[in-house]
């Protein structure tokens, strides 16, 4: 699915997402703009929702909210029956704001903060997952006089190599996530976990990239953590609740990428659970999946305003764009690549290749390479498609974590102390305010 599902034409030509003119949104908010269409993301959600019940009893997906992290679209996913997973405190910050019952989020990450962690617990959080020795350090003195143990997965690291691009695999030998399965790290994670009393050990996580097109790889991960299991049920005799195979259901980027059938993939990580735990003579945890663009991205059209041109004989013919980099990184990244349209005309039938490029000042700040478009004139507002998802997320403020921020005082007194004062103040103690003004929440 490339576009959102109610986009159509009017009669003018013009893109219509959800019934609304793409012209007229252009002109009521300015461009760039992301626009997203609400059927779509309720669409997705139940999908999601009722697929994850192939896991059995307790079983349910979360939206990894870092793939579009907005109040309103987190509240509109929670509403569907989402739990939403964070990775920062501030993504827990938006999160709690937008209403989302702290009961359904879950926090990831491979280097949570004393006070992220500590924020998390007080507010009440489902689930966190732990992902290394220095976080359970953390979390044994915060939950130390604690009546109620803190739930936590203990994400780990199957080592399993996965066709994706590589800046996006997460569950490979060379990798700063999750406890190695392949050596003695995940049981002694165990074992340290068992030791801190004011937490309680429900299960096991791992996630092992993104863009992946089959569950083959998140089979072979359950049947490893569920062997690894067994293992730990023989070495400390406990058993285990709750097992996530994480998110990376692919989407269709452009014409000719497949979509992962998110059914298909929930209902096959199921039916090797259930095999492995009846093999390893295990009762049956529940799943906890994740995906997060297979939601977002094909809910979002980015809708741009053409500007000046550049034809470069026999070698590329580059039109600008009033966006670019700053609201998708994801092709100078990832090599990424997207589709696009006009947005407010349909134009002549004879298509010529363009390359869509942004307005920052970085030759690598190009949005699509070689696309082939009606002539596109100043003023023309190029639309791309599916791009909902780790957009937004990924512009200047990567997953709401908060940026030091250094500003200069050329003129008064205390300087340097009013520069420490800066950094500390927007890296630290206003990081709520940071993300409130980001958000728009109130
Ligand atoms: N769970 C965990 C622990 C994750 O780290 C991620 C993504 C997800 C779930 C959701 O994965 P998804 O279903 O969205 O593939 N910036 C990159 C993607 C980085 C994703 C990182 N983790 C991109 O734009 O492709």
């Amino acid at each position: 699915m490339l576009w959102p599902e109610e986009t159509t034409r009017n009669t003018a030509g013009e893109l219509t997402i959800g019934g609304i003119s793409a012209v007229a949104l252009a002109e009521e908010f300015g461009t760039p703009l992301y626009v997203f269409d609400e059927t779509t993301l309720r669409n997705r959600a139940r999908r999601a929702v009722a697929s994850a019940l192939a896991g059995g009893p307790g079983s349910r997906a979360v939206f990894a909210s870092k793939a579009l992290e907005l109040p309103r679209i987190l509240s509109i996913l929670a509403d569907e029956g989402l739990g939403i997973d964070v990775v920062s405190g501030g993504e827990l910050f938006v999160a709690l704001h937008s209403g989302i019952d702290p009961h359904v989020i879950s926090f990831n990450g491979n280097n949570k903060s004393q006070q992220e962690l500590r924020e998390a617990i007080d507010a009440g959080i489902e689930l966190i997952v732990v992902d290394n020795l220095h976080e359970l350090d953390l979390l044994e003195a915060l939950t130390r006089d604690r009546v109620k143990p803190v739930s936590v997965l203990l994400r780990l690291n199957p080592g399993i190599d996965v066709h994706t691009h590589d800046k996006i695999a997460t569950g490979v030998l060379d990798s700063k996530f999750g406890f190695p399965l392949w050596n003695d790290d995940a049981a002694a994670g165990v074992a340290r976990a068992l030791e801190v009393s004011g937490i309680a050990l429900k299960g096991f996580h791992t996630h092992l990239g993104s863009q992946l097109f089959d569950e083959a790889a998140a089979a072979l991960a359950i049947e490893k953590i569920v062997e690894f299991a067994a293992q730990m049920r023989e070495a400390h005799g406990v058993e285990f609740e709750i097992i996530s195979p994480g998110g990376g259901m692919g989407i269709s980027y452009h014409e000719g990428m497949p979509e992962m059938d998110i059914a298909e993939w929930m209902g096959g990580v199921a039916d090797t659970l259930e095999r492995a735990c009846a093999r390893a003579r295990l009762p049956q945890p529940s799943l906890v999946f994740e995906p997060g663009r297979w939601i977002a991205g094909p809910a979002g059209v980015a809708i741009y305003t053409a500007g000046s041109r550049r034809d470069i004989d026999g070698i590329r013919s580059y039109v600008s764009v009033d966006g670019g980099m700053a609201d998708n990184i994801r092709p100078a990244l990832y090599e990424a690549r997207y589709t696009a349209e006009l947005a407010n005309r349909i134009g002549p039938d004879d298509r010529k290749t363009v390359t869509i490029a942004g307005k920052y000042c970085e030759s690598g700040d190009v949005l699509i390479r070689d696309i082939p478009l009606p002539p596109i004139e100043p003023g023309d507002l190029p639309g791309r498609s599916g791009r909902g998802g780790l957009l937004h997320s990924y512009g200047e403020q990567v997953q709401s974590r908060a940026q030091a921020c250094c500003r200069a005082r050329l003129r008064g007194k205390g300087r340097a102390h009013q520069a420490k004062r800066d950094i500390r103040r927007s890296a630290g103690a206003r990081r709520d305010e940071l993300t409130r003004s980001t958000f728009g929440v109130k």
